[in-house]
């Protein structure tokens, strides 16, 4: 089975705990687990926000808000866990050795954030190297990576198709406060570039768009890759 790495954003898993699509998730990676080995690297949302800025306006250093960043990372894993029963792997992975020791098993993997100064995008991107991943996908809240920032410039375009190259070109030098908010942070770019691993950015948003994207290839968002080979669908051996 291909090896896939999901990086779940908060912003599409958990927007706020009234309004999750857990529930959803679950069954979607439920069935593409009969498919893929998964590692689901799960984002900190609408509640990390919040907790976040709490953190903030009582002074707290940016290093201590991310890690309280972090611990609701895992919060949100946990409830995935929950949701997804059987299926996952119980214990929530703290490190990148232990998801690779989790990944071992055959149960579909959860992790959180790792450590400050990153976001999940980075986390998942370093977990894909390390497991040599056939394909990763963040799954986020735009439909793929645009030239400039679309809700500011009316003049930026999608790309379907780029180059690790590029993709670094775009993501600049981004802001690295805690709860920033971009497609892709840059250090999973720079991983993204460095291993060579296809990354397909796609809207997450309706979790039915990773089922198309992965088990029939079909799919309306970003694809990072040298070229050469076919990461997508992820179905066949
Ligand atoms: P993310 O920014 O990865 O969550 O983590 P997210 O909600 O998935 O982001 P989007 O909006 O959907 O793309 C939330 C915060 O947790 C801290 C950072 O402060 C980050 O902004 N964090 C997360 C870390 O410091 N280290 C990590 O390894 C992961």
């Amino acid at each position: 089975m291909k090896k896939v790495v999901l990086s779940l954003g908060g912003s599409v898993l958990i927007p706020a705990l009234e309004e999750h699509r857990i529930a959803r998730y679950a069954t979607v990676l439920q069935e593409i687990a009969g498919y893929a080995r998964l590692y689901v690297v799960v984002g900190g949302g609408g509640e990390a926000r919040r907790y976040i800025t709490a953190a903030r306006e009582i002074g707290c250093s940016e290093a201590l808000a991310d890690e309280i960043g972090v611990a609701v990372t895992r919060l949100n894993a946990m409830l995935l866990a929950g949701a997804l029963g059987e299926a996952a792997c119980p214990l929530i992975a703290e490190s990148q050795a232990e998801a690779m020791a989790y990944g071992a098993g055959e149960k579909i993997v959860l992790m959180g954030g790792v450590t400050p100064a990153q976001t999940t995008d980075a986390v998942a991107a370093v977990l894909a190297e390390r497991c040599g991943a056939d394909l990763m996908v963040n799954l986020t809240s735009v439909d793929g990576i645009y030239t400039a920032d679309p809700r500011t410039d009316p003049a930026a375009e999608r790309l379907d198709q780029l180059t690790p190259e590029r993709l670094l070109e775009i993501v600049g030098t981004g802001s690295l406060r805690a709860g920033a908010n971009t497609v892709i942070d840059m250090i999973a770019a720079k991983v993204i570039q460095r291993s060579g691993i296809p990354l397909l950015v796609i809207d997450g948003r309706d979790p039915g768009n990773l089922s198309r994207a992965l088990l029939s290839g079909t799919y309306s968002g970003s694809l990072v890759t040298r070229g050469g080979g076919r990461p997508l669908p992820v179905t066949g051996s």
